[in-house]
């Protein structure tokens, strides 16, 4: 999709539709929408006044032929109360505006911003909120949706003055939406079109194309490390496990200098292993690698925005199967770091392999970590598919974590990680079990698993499990990967 910039005034430009938004006020009729009023000769005055445009969170008017422009059509889009609007709101609208016009076969489009936002923050949000918005998950239907695809949408209302801030957030808004679509696209693949050792040619590919450092590691590499945790899972498959690892080094960077490290849990297929899975819903742990696939379309960003600090994304990557060798319920493992773990659910496996590619990040020299993981059916329980679980070992870290998803929208929720939780993992036979002993706090114990192996650095956890995937789409979103948590973790290493 081409997003560019139109300097002509709005209502002599020939377009397929021209798309604003309302307030939701007592007069919606107001800033932008007075003059596009004007234009229209009184045309939106009419539609408030019959009670049909109220700038309700959005409520869709579709208008063909307006009067006084020469846009084909003219959609204005609800955007709520304007005290409440907020970039995502703005994401959410030119999403729905792609989506609901190339339903309509519209290929080119106009989108004038309201007031409300700096015209950085407005250009950005309006970027991501299109690219994401056009994106589909139809790659292996032969009839494709993605066919009607968005070729260009022009901006105007953008003075003189405005315009360099203007461009800088839609280059910005570019990069972050392409990355996220790349993780959405990878995480749509199922099982069979991405193994482990396909997700690390695939983020192979990524880093040489965006210019990022990369070292794959195979079964042999990872034997050597002793891995003993990632492997336990990936027994019980054919297929190899990977340990993918990419590197950002910004140009000058000084060798004290903090070092961020983002593991993302990618268990491409996850059956339970032994503990095995109910058939009913098993097709959907495709998704089971969304967090490392996060991770990979947040180096892709960082690639080419180019933050100040040293990155460092590590994606364990295995499928958790059934087999003649897989591991069985009891069995007792040793991790990278020396820890012995009693492996009572084989089902909890996500933490298994975090355990390592934790402790593998801070010996390549994270001082500061963060991981994203699809870790429990607890969190859907506790957060529904609304909010990301947050857990952190270090309030200021975590703090900086839940100030960037502020900022970018995502919404995220931190809960408690007391000592007492981790009382529930003490093993039996050995340092500690994979699943707490007792019932409830499943996300909890699942986060206190992995803190084991963050031991002092600074470190929050990320559960996804309820929200990388949406069961129904939204208007602004297709059904299936969401990519959530990438733009709140491109803001956080942004403005570290
Ligand atoms: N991948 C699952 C978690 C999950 C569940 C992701 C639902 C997405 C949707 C994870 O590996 C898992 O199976 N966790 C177990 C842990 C339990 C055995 C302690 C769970 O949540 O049931
Ligand atoms: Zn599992
Ligand atoms: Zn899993």
């Amino acid at each position: 999709m081409q997003i560019t910039f139109e300097t002509k005034p709005y209502p002599t430009l020939e377009t397929e539709a021209l798309v604003t938004y309302v307030f939701e006020e007592s007069d919606p009729i107001q800033a932008r929408v007075a003059d596009l009023d004007r234009a229209a000769g009184g045309l939106l005055k009419k539609l408030t006044t019959s009670g049909e445009l109220t700038g309700r969170t959005l409520e869709f008017t579709l208008l063909h032929a307006p009067a006084g422009l020469k846009a084909e059509r003219l959609l204005l889009i609800g955007a709520g109360k304007r005290d409440q609007f907020s970039v995502a709101t703005l994401r959410k609208i030119a999403g729905a505006a792609a989506r609901s016009l190339k339903g309509k076969s519209v290929k080119n489009f106009t989108f004038l911003p309201n007031e409300g936002l700096s015209a950085e923050d407005a250009a950005q949000a309006i970027a991501e909120g299109l690219i994401t918005g056009d994106f589909e998950t139809d790659k292996y239907k032969t009839d494709k949706k993605s066919d009607k695809r968005i070729d260009s949408v022009s901006l105007v209302g953008f003075s003189d003055s405005e315009k360099p801030a203007a461009e800088k957030g839609l280059n910005r808004g570019q990069i972050i939406a392409e990355s996220q679509n790349f993780t959405r696209d990878l995480v749509n693949e199922p099982s069979n079109k991405l193994t482990p050792r396909i997700l690390a040619e695939k983020a192979e590919a990524m880093a040489r194309e965006a210019g990022l450092a990369v070292d794959i590691l195979d079964e042999k590499r990872i034997a050597d490390l002793k891995m003993g945790a990632l492997l336990s899972v990936a027994q019980g498959s054919v297929e190899p496990p990977r340990l993918i690892v990419v590197t950002y080094t910004p140009a000058k960077v000084k060798d004290d200098a903090p070092v961020i490290g983002l593991v993302g849990k990618a268990v491409t297929f996850d059956t339970g292993g032994i503990s095995i899975k109910p058939a009913d819903g098993m097709e959907k742990m495709k998704y089971d690698m969304a967090g490392g696939a996060t991770m990979l379309g947040v180096m892709r960003a960082l690639a080419a925005l180019k933050p100040n600090v040293k990155v460092i994304g590590i994606v364990p990557a295995t499928e958790n199967m059934p087999g003649g060798k897989a591991q069985k319920p009891g069995d007792i493992q040793t991790a990278m770091s020396g820890k012995t773990i009693e492996v009572l659910n084989t089902d909890a496996e996500g933490r298994l392999i975090l355990a390592d590619a934790v402790h593998y990040a801070k010996q390549l020299g994270a001082t500061h970590l963060v991981d994203a993981a699809t870790l429990t059916g607890a969190i859907v329980v506790a957060l529904a598919n609304i909010n990301v679980g947050v857990f952190g070992s270090n309030q200021e870290w975590t703090d900086k974590l839940l100030g960037a998803a502020r900022a970018t929208g995502e919404k995220m929720w931190q809960l408690p990680m007391d000592d007492e939780y981790r009382e529930l993992i003490k093993g039996s036979f050995a340092d500690i079990q994979n699943i707490g002993s007792g019932k409830g706090g499943g996300s909890i114990t699942g986060a206190w698993f992995i803190r084991e192996f963050a031991g002092d650095t600074p470190w929050i956890h990320l559960d996804i499990a309820g929200t990388a995937w949406n069961d129904d789409a939204k208007p602004w979103l297709a059904k299936g990967p969401t990519g959530v948590s990438l733009r709140t973790l491109i803001h956080l290493v942004s403005t570290f």
